[in-house]
């Protein structure tokens, strides 16, 4: 085991006698592989050999406009969030990990101690300090700190890259929890990238007998139909097109949509997820394309129908490692592309998640 991270070497950018390089967001479509010198390992955290990372449309907002909602990267930032590695060294009180454990780490930092923390819903915690959105330091990088209660023992046949799409298979899992997703559910997804199929993924995983997605582009819905969706609808970007849309939706579905995820996030898609879903059903919106939207909201509430919000996930990481432990959940065909990290690599890696289409997930190898 090696000594503390804020050595001698820290001060000079070497963790251990080598160069801890990281891919710094510097600018507008500008990431860079720079030294980073790594924060003190604390006595409850770990450092972590980072072995793969996933790029997230969070990460890609990032790059290309410097913002993702509400947050904006005012310094240079560490960017990348979706990892799993292998423990290098633990602080002096770590019990649940040893060096050489194989980890998939959860990014989010919360505090621990307010109200919404103690009620275990920490992912809505105000102090949140996530990898990878500002100010806060992403895990693309050799080398990251993290507390180790964030950091979950892959099973022997989980592979690092698996470990990885933890993350954005969390957002389905939290999505399907929160709508009470189970055997009797019917499921309605609207969008058919990364979020939307491993929402398809997980509502399969709690039960859900019938799937159907719903894109614009033919591509992402071949994708669909072949990770399971029992069947693929495509649709326009016309709002005139909204009751047609909604009357095909509802004839593949004939005892009626119980759940919709809204997977998009655009005043037509939120609309269409409003008016397909049955009476009593769930909404769950999960995209935020539009920062607001104009819905037909009166009519579902006139139905009973209950929308739901999600901000990431809680308490995920241990089922997303059983579902894939089990093989009740294969995320390995949404990995799509794979780059080392080089800085060749990076940029051409960031411009083909941005170009969207057949690459669903991005993954380096580090
Ligand atoms: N709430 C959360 O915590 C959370 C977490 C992660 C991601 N997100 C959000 O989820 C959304 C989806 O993420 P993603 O990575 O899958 O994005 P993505 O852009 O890759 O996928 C969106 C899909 O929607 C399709 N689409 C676009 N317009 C459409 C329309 N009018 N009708 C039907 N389909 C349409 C696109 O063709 C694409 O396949 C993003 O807005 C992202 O910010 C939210
Ligand atoms: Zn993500
Ligand atoms: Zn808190």
């Amino acid at each position: 085991m090696g000594k503390g991270g804020n050595s001698e070497d820290a001060v000079s950018g070497k963790e251990h006698g080598e160069e801890n390089m990281a891919a710094w967001l510097l600018g507008v479509k500008t990431l860079k592989i720079q030294p980073y010198i790594l924060p003190s390992l604390g006595p409850y955290d770990v450092r972590v050999r980072i072995k793969a990372v996933g790029i997230c449309g969070s990460d890609v907002h990032h790059f290309k406009t410097m913002r993702c909602a509400n947050f904006i990267v005012k310094k240079p930032m560490v960017i990348g969030h979706e990892c799993a590695g292998i423990i290098e060294e633990v602080g002096s009180e770590v019990k649940n990990l040893v060096v050489g454990d194989r980890v998939a780490l959860e990014p989010g930092i919360s505090c621990n101690r307010c109200s919404l923390c103690r009620n275990g819903q920490y992912n809505l915690c105000r102090e949140m300090k996530f990898f990878g959105s500002p100010p806060t330091n992403g895990s693309l990088a050799n080398q990251v700190v993290h507390p180790s209660n964030l950091c979950f023992k892959l099973p022997d046949n989980v592979s690092l890259e698996e470990g990885a799409m933890c993350e954005p298979l969390s957002v389905g899992i939290h999505a399907c929890r929160r709508a009470n997703v189970g055997p009797e559910t019917n499921v309605l997804i609207m969008g058919s990238g990364p979020i939307g199929l491993v929402t398809m993924l997980a509502a399969r995983a709690f039960g859900a007998p019938r799937i159907v997605l719903v894109d614009v582009d033919d591509q992402r819905l071949a994708i669909a139909k072949d990770l399971g969706a029992d069947d693929i609808i495509r649709v326009s970007t016309n709002i005139q097109d909204l009751d047609e849309e909604v009357a095909k939706i509802q004839s593949t579905m004939v005892t009626g949509v119980d759940v919709s995820f809204d997977c998009v996030g655009f005043n037509k898609t939120m609309s269409t997820a409003l008016n397909a879903t049955r009476a009593g059903g769930k909404v769950c919106l999960v995209g935020l394309a539009q920062s607001e939207m104009t819905v037909p909201l009166t009519p579902a509430a006139a139905r009973e129908v209950d929308i739901v919000g999600i901000f990431r996930y809680r308490n995920t990481w241990p089922l997303c490692l059983e579902f894939l432990r089990s093989g009740k959940i294969d995320v390995k065909p949404l990995i799509t592309h794979r780059f080392t990290f080089s800085q060749k690599d990076v940029e051409e890696a960031f411009e083909t998640s941005a170009r969207g289409g057949n690459a669903i997930k991005v993954m380096f190898n580090l």
